[in-house]
Parts: structure tokens; sequence; C-alpha cells
């Protein structure tokens, strides 16, 4: 009756090889419903185990209601509609993959940060401390807001490095821009008009912004702030100590046009990204537009994903002290998205000062690199304008060709190179004359970067000037 062998020295207890070879008799129908199975002590000697095994796997068939049990009768095959669950052969299968990842020869992306660069072996010696029995603590659910040991040190790096004066208790910390701007929304108010640079960035996936993205031009001085006071957007999300993806910074007259626009109705914010402006090559640091802000209209937001690494999912905002009380009222059943273990990781680095050590090794690597860059550029192809190379891990390059953007990164994919035009970044539709695409290089060696360029250059047949 029963088809199957039970294996002594197998790594899945007899009851569960019991319990399992049941199930499928019932599942495969070779065990028709109403069969009575045999008593405990029958079964127990046809397989020669203990009557304890046997009970063990019927409590599990009966729990799961795979069989009855009629009290002084036996057990009983149960009737199923549908199988509760189907064995599965994952493990031996091809899996079809749903996302593509391509490994290219040479990688221009903007969003790579230079790996052989991470202090390792500091990071490690935190990661070992805080991973022991003293910070067992961290095991429970930590604050919403994420650990204050790390709004903390997030308080005193705005202070000291961005010119803004906040409280811990203004930050919220989340696992990335992407998680952190419905947040934002939600916060200010779900019916929100929402203004974005055109070109921009979207943590929000354009599908999804459908109407509700109202798209605002970018110049050399950052946002067309006129073009915005036309609309009837009531929040803008901007990027302007370096505009992503064209590099403006912000103008002074903007900065100041841009907050009496927030200021002439109460339910008007700005969504301050400060993304990507640690890393400045020309002039001093440009200080935050929060930290002009006297009228509580800015919501700061900033993430590690370039300053540290993109894997550790760690971006934070900064509410203006009028917003706390709502981000409280929303937000008091969501628990933290970070996890705290490595919440104190990052915490112990800032507080002994490695993240500001860090930022001032990888400054001096980029700086190398977007030198290089330029160089490069200005020596062998003076036909290419360079533009939005101030500040960040790319610069853009701008260039008459007869094939379109489009066509020239499949060229460019063809031969394994990565490499993303602007067009990617436009809400709409745009006609520009020159092809022009993001040269991201945080992840090239400094080495690689010349031959880079040039073979790149070549596959485009872009000629290059013999010197
Ligand atoms: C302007 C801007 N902000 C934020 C991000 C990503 O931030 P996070 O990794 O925290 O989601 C990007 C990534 O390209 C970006 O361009």
């Amino acid at each position: 009756m029963l088809f199957f062998q039970l294996q002594k020295d197998h790594t899945i207890p007899l009851y569960e090889q019991l319990y399992i070879g049941i199930k499928n008799a019932i599942t495969n129908n070779q065990l028709a419903v109403g069969v009575r199975l045999p008593s405990k002590r029958e079964l127990a000697d046809f397989f020669n185990i203990s009557q304890t095994t046997v009970e063990l796997a019927y409590s599990q068939l009966l729990a799961e209601g795979y069989i009855i049990s009629k009290p002084r009768v036996g057990y009983f095959v149960e009737e199923i509609d549908s199988l509760p669950y189907r064995q599965s052969d994952i493990a031996n299968k091809e899996i079809k993959k749903t996302t593509e990842t391509l490994e290219y020869k040479i990688d221009f992306s903007s969003a790579k940060i230079d790996e052989d660069a991470f202090p390792f072996t500091i990071w490690r010696k935190y990661a070992k401390d805080v991973l022991d029995r003293p910070f067992k603590h961290l095991l429970q659910t930590g604050e919403r807001q994420g650990e204050h040991a790390l709004r903390i040190e997030i308080a005193n790096y705005l202070h000291q490095s961005r010119g803004i004066e906040c409280d811990p208790e203004q930050i919220v910390i989340g696992s990335g821009t992407e998680q952190l701007l419905p947040m934002i929304l939600k916060i200010l108010d779900t019916n929100s008009q929402l203004a974005f640079e055109n070109p921009g960035y979207s943590p929000i996936p354009r599908h999804q912004l459908g109407q509700l993205a109202i798209p605002i031009s970018v110049d050399t001085d950052g946002i067309v702030v006129e073009q915005l006071q036309k609309t009837n957007a009531n929040v803008v999300y901007i990027t302007p100590s370096h505009q992503f993806p064209t590099g403006a910074v912000l103008s002074a007259n903007r900065r100041t046009q841009l907050l009496n626009w927030a200021a002439k109705a109460p339910d008007r914010f700005i969504i301050e990204d400060d993304y990507d402006s640690e890393f400045r090559y020309i002039g001093k640091p440009i200080p935050a537009l929060r930290g002009l802000d006297v009228n509580d209209r800015v919501i700061y937001l900033s993430t590690f994903t370039k300053s540290l690494m993109p894997s550790l999912r760690v971006a934070f905002f900064v509410l203006p002290p009028t917003l706390v009380q709502r981000y409280q009222e929303h937000f008091n059943y969501y628990s933290s998205t970070v996890p705290r273990f490595e919440q104190h990781i990052l915490a112990k680095f800032m507080k002994d000062g490695h993240f500001a050590k860090h930022l001032n090794r990888m400054r001096k690597i980029y700086r190398k690199k977007h030198d290089k860059c330029i160089e490069v550029f200005s020596n062998h192809y003076p036909q290419i304008t360079i533009s939005g190379d101030s500040a960040g891990t790319n610069i853009l390059v701008a260039f008459r060709h007869e094939k379109s953007e489009r066509e020239l990164q499949q060229v460019a994919r063809q031969n394994g190179i990565h490499i993303l035009p602007l067009s990617n970044y436009y809400l709409t539709e745009q006609h520009y004359s020159k092809r022009t695409f993001l040269l991201g290089f945080g992840n090239l060696q400094l080495h690689d970067i010349e031959p880079n360029i040039h073979q790149l250059m070549e596959i485009w047949e872009i000629s290059k000037k013999l010197i």
C-alpha cells in the first residue's frame, strides 16, 4: 500500500520521510479519499521504526488536514479541495532571470563608486564590535526614525559640512531615496502637485509618475524658477548643489527666488536632494539650500550611496520642525527599514572621524580621475564639449554625430561598454542638436581612463586629434 522506503542514515528525520511519503501518496491519488491508514503499531512494525516516529508523522498530516482521526477507529485519508502545496524542484531548474545583469568590459556608469578604495579593515572592525554579545539588544526592533546614535552623527555631519542646523529628532533614516520620497510626499499631502527637474532624477519610476509630475527645465543656473512659478505645482524636487544629471549649481538668485516661491503658500515645499555634493573639484563647497531656509519650507534629503556605498541602502531626510508632528502621526506604525546593526556600524564609523577622512581621501581619488578625463578630452577630442564637471563622479560629453543617442548607446553595448545618454533623464521628449552622454569615472582605474575613452571614441568613430 505504501510504496516508498525510509532511509535510516538520511539527514531528513525518519518521521519527516514518513510524513512526506504518505502526503505524496495522498496528493498523487495512490491513497484514495476515505481509505483507512495502518494503525501506528502496524506501520511501526512494517517500517521497523518506533511508534513515536509514526505518531509524529500522523500528527503533522492531521495538522495539515491530509488525514482525519476517528477515535478508537483509526486514521483516514481526508478529502482535499486543492493541494496545500506542491514539492518544489526549483533547485534543479534553470531559472529564467527576470533582470538583465550584463557584464561590461568598460563601465562608464555614473552610479558606481571606487571599490578598491573602500576602507574594509576599519568597517570590518566596527562590524565585529557590534555583532557581539554586548550589543545583543540590537536584535530587537529599534527606533522608527532610525537609531538615535546615527541620527546624532548625521546631525553633526550636517552642521560641520553642509551648514545645516538640526536636531536628531528632525531626522528620519530609511533604505534609500526611492523609499524615502514616498514617505515625504505622504507627510506633505498625498494630493501634492509635484514638479521635477527636466532632465532630472526621479526616485519614483517614470511610468508611475504619469500626470503627477510637472517637468521644469534646467539651464546652466539650475532649475528655471520662472517656469515653476507659472505652474500649479506646490512641491518641487531639486538637486541644487549638483544638478543631476547636468551638474549645474543653482545660482544665488534662483535660490532666493525658489525660497520666495515656497513662502507664498502654506502648502508649498522644496525637497532638496543633496546627492553627489560631497565631491567638489572647482571652487568651495556649495552650502545646502536648507541652510538658508528661515520659513521651514525645505526638506533636506541625502544618501550614503555615493559617499560610502550604494549597497548600504542608507539615506535620510531632515524635516523642518513644523513637520515633525505630521511625520509622527502618519508613521507611528512604521518600523525602520535599515537593519540596526548596519546603523550602529555607520554611527561608530562616523563618530570616530572615519567618514570625514574617507570623504577627504575619496575626493582626492575622484579628483585625479576627473582631471584625467578632462585631460584626455581636451588633448585628443577638442571637438567634444565637456560640462557638469565641477563635482560628482561623472561628466557630460556632447558632440555632433549622424547616429542617434540610442544608436550610439547600442554600438557601445555591442562592444561591451556601458554608457547612458542624457535622453534617459528627460521626462518629456526633447530635441537637442548634440549627442550627450554621462561619462562616469567612479569605478574606473586611473590608468584605464585614457585607453577606455579612446576605445569608446574609436567605436563611435570620433577622430582623435594627433598631438
Ligand atoms: C539625484 C539622485 N538622488 C539619489 C539617488 C540614489 O539614491 P539612493 O541610492 O539613496 O536611492 C540617485 C541615483 O542615481 C540620484 O541620481
